[in-house]
Formats: structure tokens, C-alpha cells, sequence
């Protein structure tokens, strides 16, 4: 009896299991072979299920108690993600930067929440359309680059009225020729988001690393995975410079260095 059971165990998963998981894939195989030569019409796709029954809740007032402040939740295309935008508004607020600069200010919700974030007087670079540049401006980047206007979130009404967006200061230029040396030695936080070509993210930063205050400071890069030269380039930094303190925040496209007493 234990020995016809033990074979039919044996038939199930070495025979049977195997052999049905071969006619499922052979399946799938053909069905995705006949969408492809159109001789199968593709089925719909799954609509994300919601229920009217369930209200919704801005997840900024989840946090309100954390202390943590979020404006303009809603992200464009360019923006760095919820979580991303988490992480940089809390790291933002456990540094506690008196100066903070960021390089690529697109539409500013990052601006204006790193500014709500901190009492820091918030500097933002951003290139504006037809300036000339340095190095090319590739392909995917123009799209950032040619907007209507950069930092819309902040000049705009109703939170260009905002304590915060007071203290945001907006210049524009081309980080690679841009004269950085009046607020070189003098951030506490430095936001890398502009351009994303390998020439461009060593040259911001290199010009992050000036930026900071001689007792350190916390540089943070957007895009590592997302853009493949952004990797390379963060990878080449720290062949050129070791010492750093690179570290990937996990399950973002964010990179962070907490340098000397500033990293606090
Ligand atoms: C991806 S967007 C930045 C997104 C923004 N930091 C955010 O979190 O929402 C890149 C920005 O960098 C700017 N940019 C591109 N090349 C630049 C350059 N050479 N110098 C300064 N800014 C540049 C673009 O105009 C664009 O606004």
C-alpha cells in the first residue's frame, strides 16, 4: 500500500505536474504566437479594480502626525515618484539644510516640497528652452527641457503664496557653464536632477560636491536604473573618488551621499 503510494506521489510530481506545466507554457506559447501573426484578436487589458464604496484618502494627510509636509501629490511625467518624493521631503527634514540646491527644476513639486520640508533657503537651476549648452542635451531630456515655464508648481497660485515658496530662489543657466561659485562651500543639501547624460551627471556632480559646506552635507541623485548613463556616471564618480559614500536607496531610483556632519 505505502509502495503504490509513494509511485503515485512519485507519477504526480515527476510525471503529471511537469507534464501539465509543458502543455500550459506550449499553450500560452501558441495563443501569444497567434496575436503576434494577428490571426488571434489580443484580449483586453485588465482594468485595475476600484470600488466607489471605499473612499480615498490624500496620503499627505495620512502623514500630517510624521511632521513630514507634502504638496502637489499628483505626479507629471519628469517628477520623482511618490515614494521618492517621501524619502527626499523626510531626509529633507531629519538633515535640517539652512541651504539647499537643486539642479533641474522642471515643474518644482520637488522645489517646493524639499522648501516645505525645511527652513533652508531652497536655490533651483533649470535650463531654459533653446539656451545654449555645453555638452548635447540628448534625445529624452529635451522634453523636460522645452516647457512652458520652469517651477510652475511654486509660481503659481495658490502656493506661490506658501511661507516655503518665499524662500525659493529660481536661476536658470546651463549646469555645465553655469558660474556655481557664489554658493560654492555653502549647501547643506544638494538635489542632482537635471540633465541626464553621462558628461552632464559628472559634471553636476562634481559641481554638488563643491556645493557643499566644508563640514558636509547630504547630495542626493535622481534616475540611478532608471537612466542608464546616470549608473555609469555614479559609477565612474566613485571610481574617481572611493572615499564616497554612495548608497542606493532601496526600491528607488534614488542615490544618496551623507557627507560628514552635515549627513546627520
Ligand atoms: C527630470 S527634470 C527634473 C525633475 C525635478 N527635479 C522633479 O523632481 O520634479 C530635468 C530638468 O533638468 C533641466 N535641465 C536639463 N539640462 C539642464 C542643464 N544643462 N542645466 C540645467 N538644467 C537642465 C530640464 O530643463 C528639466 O527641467
Amino acid at each position: 500500500m505505502a509502495a503504490a503510494s509513494g509511485l503515485f506521489s512519485f507519477y504526480v510530481f515527476h510525471g503529471h505536474m511537469p507534464a501539465r506545466a509543458l502543455a500550459h507554457a506550449a499553450r500560452d506559447a501558441s495563443r501569444r504566437a497567434r496575436i503576434a501573426l494577428g490571426l488571434k484578436k489580443a484580449p483586453p487589458a485588465a482594468k485595475p479594480r476600484t470600488s466607489e464604496k471605499i473612499p480615498t484618502v490624500k496620503w499627505s494627510e495620512l502623514c500630517r502626525a510624521s511632521g513630514v509636509v507634502f504638496h502637489e501629490s499628483d505626479k507629471a511625467d519628469g517628477n520623482v515618484n511618490l515614494a521618492e518624493l517621501a524619502v527626499l521631503n523626510a531626509l529633507c527634514r531629519a538633515c535640517r539644510p539652512r541651504e539647499l540646491f537643486e539642479i533641474g527644476t522642471f515643474d518644482g513639486r520637488t522645489t517646493l516640497n524639499l522648501a516645505a520640508n525645511s527652513e533652508a533657503n531652497v536655490f533651483t537651476l533649470d535650463l531654459p528652452a533653446g539656451h545654449a549648452t555645453k555638452f548635447e542635451v540628448v534625445g529624452g531630456d529635451n522634453k523636460y527641457v522645452n516647457k512652458p515655464a520652469s517651477g510652475a508648481r511654486f509660481t503659481s497660485e495658490p502656493n506661490c503664496r506658501l511661507p516655503a515658496a518665499q524662500r525659493i530662489t529660481q536661476l536658470y543657466g546651463d549646469s555645465a557653464s553655469f558660474d556655481f561659485s557664489p554658493w560654492h562651500g555653502r549647501m547643506d543639501f544638494v538635489f542632482v536632477d537635471g540633465a541626464h547624460s553621462h558628461d552632464f551627471v559628472m559634471n553636476d556632480s562634481r559641481v554638488a560636491l563643491k556645493l557643499l559646506r566644508s563640514g558636509g552635507g547630504v547630495i542626493v541623485w535622481h534616475d540611478y536604473g532608471v537612466w542608464p548613463d546616470v549608473a555609469v556616471a555614479l559609477e565612474d564618480l566613485l571610481k574617481e573618488q572611493p572615499a564616497l559614500p554612495l548608497r542606493h536607496v532601496r526600491g528607488t531610483s534614488l542615490v544618496v551621499a551623507r557627507i560628514g556632519a552635515g549627513g546627520r
